[in-house]
């Protein structure tokens, strides 16, 4: 079987994308230094696929560990590379710890990638990497602008460094945009395991509604846009994850267009965060409490993709709706609290 070394395994989008490689006929191991995961996505895998992952516990930022496991596999052919600090807010606040985790970890790895010949590697970039766009929906064309917030900026050096050693090791890249994962697996075995108060809209949506946050904020709501809160394009993680299995695949089938081939990973509609919120409660029912909070630094007003060149090229089809994200994370979060109760026989703390 083809192996695939995923980095960040063990956290949100990588172990759905484990799982989706698997079920598509790859052999697959982790690293994931666990700093914010764990490894009980992997659990979940292997209750749903029946495949144990194995999962190497290291730091990228280290470079002879992450040398040591390419020793170890002397047989995988690609690499799939998540692992990095993801959080807009948190990166405007310690830049530092942002470039050094997420661009001394690349470049430990293609370093291996170069010495041990990998044919393809694959990255996880982000829509940041357009800053606030003047057009909107953006295509893989749109000029980047100045990100605006320093994971933004570690994203885009990312995409300039990968281009470079593609072009001079002449190894197949593909570089892609993700808009904004959410959501989780249909089974509930699978979510985002937020470590901390989560950063991202939809768990704290979620978390809300369960109790665990008292109000949700609303980071402003005075924005030029249609109801003056900000616009994101959410992508259900599974939909995400696919689109990583027809990305090896579209090199595996040699059909990449150039050595790193870039694709936008959204659904192609924009909605608002107020917008979101009401979808969230129309479908499951539950109220939210939340509030207008002054608007945080970094956020992008707006951005939504044109997702054609996937559709066409990786012949990806999204097929999870706003409400299918909604449900899945709501359920995952009850998930959540159930077996935190299982296993502390406790309700969670009103913080
Ligand atoms: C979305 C909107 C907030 C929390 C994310 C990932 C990043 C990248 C791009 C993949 C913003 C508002 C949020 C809250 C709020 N994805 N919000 N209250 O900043 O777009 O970035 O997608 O690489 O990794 O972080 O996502 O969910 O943090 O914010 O009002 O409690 O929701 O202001 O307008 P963002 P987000």
């Amino acid at each position: 079987m083809k192996k695939i070394l995923v980095t960040g395994g063990c956290g949100y989008i990588g172990s759905h994308t484990i799982l989706d490689l698997i079920e598509n006929g790859f052999e697959v191991i982790s690293v994931d230094n666990n700093s914010r995961s764990s490894t009980r996505l992997l659990e979940g895998i292997e209750k749903i696929s029946g495949k144990k992952v194995k999962n190497y516990k290291v730091d990228l930022c280290n470079f002879d560990d992450t040398h040591a496991i390419f020793q170890e596999n002397a047989d995988i052919i690609g690499i799939i590379h998540f692992a990095a600090f993801k959080s807009v807010g948190e990166s405007v606040e310690k830049p530092l710890l942002y470039f050094e985790n997420n661009l001394v970890s690349l470049i430990n790895l293609l370093k291996c990638v170069e010495e041990f010949e990998i044919s393809y590697f694959v990255f996880s970039s982000s829509c940041t990497i357009y800053g606030n766009p003047d057009k909107i929906p953006v295509t893989e064309n749109t000029p980047p602008k100045p990100a605006e917030s320093p994971y933004g900026y570690t994203k885009q050096m990312g995409e300039q460094i990968i281009n470079e050693f593609a072009r001079a090791n002449r190894i197949k890249c593909i570089l892609l945009r993700y808009f904004n994962p959410a959501g989780a697996h249909t089974s509930s075995l699978l979510g985002e395991y937020p470590i901390e108060k989560p950063q991202n809209l939809v768990p704290a949506i979620t978390q809300t509604a369960i109790g665990k946050i008292q109000t949700l904020e609303v980071f402003g709501d005075d924005y030029p846009t249609r109801d003056g809160s900000c616009v994101r394009d959410f992508i259900h993680v599974c939909d995400l994850a696919h689109a990583h299995t027809l990305a090896l695949q579209y090199l595996l089938d040699n059909r990449n267009q150039g050595y790193c081939d870039v694709f936008n990973l959204g659904t192609g509609s924009g909605i608002t965060v107020l917008e979101a919120i009401r979808a969230f409660e129309n479908i499951t029912g539950v109220k939210l409490n939340y509030i207008i909070a002054p608007r945080r630094p970094g956020d992008v007003i707006a951005i939504y993709a044109n997702n054609d060149k996937a559709r066409q090229l990786l012949k990806w089809n999204p097929k999870f709706s706003l409400d299918d994200i909604m449900l899945t994370a709501w359920k995952w979060e009850q998930k959540l609290k159930a077996d935190e109760k299982l296993f502390t026989g406790r309700d969670f703390q009103m913080n």
